[in-house]
């Protein structure tokens, strides 16, 4: 099975104590232990080093301390015995419990949670203008209710630590540290907002070059998995391209689109875009809403699944309930099952295919294994796949309206006053440029409508 190593890291690390709980009322995708595996991969990806971890069950969490008080004595006794310099709590801490837990260890030791790791991470892999805007966002956004001077463990990171962290320009982006934590809560609203300008500034740029893609008629792809499952990769098989790969949680922060060349001449858009994980943090999940985008504008999804890990299906059924949660479930699927050159029985893979998607298939992107089949299978679901629909388009809509009689297949057209409906069949890949327009079988026309007439 493949084991993630850890990264190693220059320098003297400090030393993390991992808490994870189960907590019977909240949904979680992975086992407790997995999660924790999980947890202690991230602190490694953060530059800290684990050194003991704790656990507990219970139906809630506790109102003041997250953990039981019997719980807290117990974890501050192995703080001290560990010289533990940081806990970090596999779940997001309320700014409430995040005080009382300091309080109750005492100012030697930070608390921390799995969302400050990840944002942490993802501030030492930003490395485009939008990517540090959003991960500085997301950031202040995160802290700014939790403003107490304990959070140096990032500040620290900014000026060494593993990744890349000389591409932050330092202009402070890994992190709001101590210094900026001691400025008014003011300042940092006024930061916050200054921030949402500028990134909406970006973004009207991206939205104006996606317009052209989509101009362009080529189809787009968007490249969606689990964090590690190995999407930079397979673009890189699939574009040539030189995307960075890495052993790493959250290697890929920025969308890179190449062109790729389908069998019979054809051709597709594919975007690589920022990996998923479980409890992903919602306010990162909205700050990189413009990157996420690119997903939900897509013509097909290529959900990358890592099959040789033990966690490969859960990790697929949390990145599903992310897709539909950013709204992509009218999105068609090609699922890749990803890395079956680990696996010592391959062809256990392809049984398993059945859990996953209907349009499944086996692949190796490091080993080149099942590529052509994979590009087949996305140029069918492209090019040959036709979807029902029953849409009612306004007569302003016209483009749509003959994209629908030259792409697709009209069965049913009537129109009415101010609109036309159509039912019939259009390829897979135009789908979702009809999403808006779709209504259910039993439409009527509107009453004032007919009234006019
Ligand atoms: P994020 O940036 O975290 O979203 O990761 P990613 O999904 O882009 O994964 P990436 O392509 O960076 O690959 C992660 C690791 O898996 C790298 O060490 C790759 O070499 C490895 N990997 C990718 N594909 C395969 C494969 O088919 N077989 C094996 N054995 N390893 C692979």
């Amino acid at each position: 099975m493949a084991k993630k190593i850890p990264q190693p890291t220059n320098g003297p690390r400090e030393r993390a104590f991992l808490v994870g709980v189960d907590v019977y009322q909240q949904r979680s995708f992975l086992p407790l232990q997995d999660s924790l595996s999980e947890l202690a991969l991230l602190s490694d990806t953060s530059g800290l080093e684990v050194v003991g971890e704790l656990t507990q069950k219970l139906d809630r969490p506790h109102v003041k301390t997250y953990i039981g008080p019997g719980k807290v004595d117990e974890l501050k006794l192995l703080v001290e015995e560990t010289r533990s310099q940081a806990v970090i709590f596999d779940d997001e801490l309320s700014p409430r419990h995040q005080r009382e837990l300091q309080e109750a260890l005492g100012r030697n030791v930070k608390v921390l949670d799995r969302t400050a790791l990840i944002l942490d991470i993802f501030a030492q892999h930003a490395h485009t203008s939008e990517g540090m805007l959003q991960v500085e966002l997301a950031q202040y956004e995160y802290y700014l209710p939790r403003l107490t001077g304990q959070w140096t463990h990032l500040e620290r990171q900014a000026g060494g630590g593993g990744g890349r962290a000389g591409s932050t320009g330092g202009v402070g982006l890994r992190g709001p540290g101590e210094t900026q934590l001691e400025v008014d809560k003011r300042a940092i609203r006024k930061r916050i907002s200054h921030l949402k300008k500028e990134l909406e500034k970006v973004e009207a740029h991206r939205s104006r070059y996606r317009a052209q893609r989509k101009r362009s008629k080529i189809p787009t792809v968007a490249l969606v998995g689990y964090t590690n499952a190995g999407k930079s990769t397979l673009l890189n098989r699939l574009a040539k391209a030189e995307v960075y790969v890495a052993d790493q949680l959250f290697a890929t922060l920025d969308p890179t689109t190449r062109r790729v060349e389908l069998p019979g001449g054809y051709q597709a858009l594919f975007t690589d875009t920022v990996g998923f994980i479980q409890k992903l943090p919602t306010t990162l999940v909205e700050a990189f809403h413009a990157t996420l985008e690119e997903i939900v504008e897509a013509d097909l999804l290529l959900h990358v699944v890592d099959i040789s890990h033990p966690n490969a299906l859960n990790q697929y059924q949390s990145v599903q309930a992310t897709l539909d949660q950013l709204g992509a479930q009218h999105i068609p699927v090609v699922t890749a099952l990803n890395k079956v050159d680990q696996l010592r029985d391959p062809d256990a893979a392809k049984q398993v295919v059945s859990h996953f998607s209907a349009k499944a298939v086996t692949i190796s992107a490091l080993k080149a294994i099942g590529i052509p089949d994979l590009l087949r299978v996305i140029q069918e679901e492209l090019y040959e796949t036709y979807a029902p629909v029953l849409v009612r388009l306004p007569y302003q809509q016209g483009a749509l309206i003959s994209l629908f009689h030259e792409a697709g297949q009209v069965e049913r057209i009537e129109h009415g006053r101010g609109g036309v409906l159509m039912q019939g069949r259009i390829p897979g890949r135009l789908l979702a440029q009809f999403r808006n327009w779709q209504v259910s079988p039993n439409y009527q026309e509107p009453e004032e409508e007919e009234a006019e007439l």
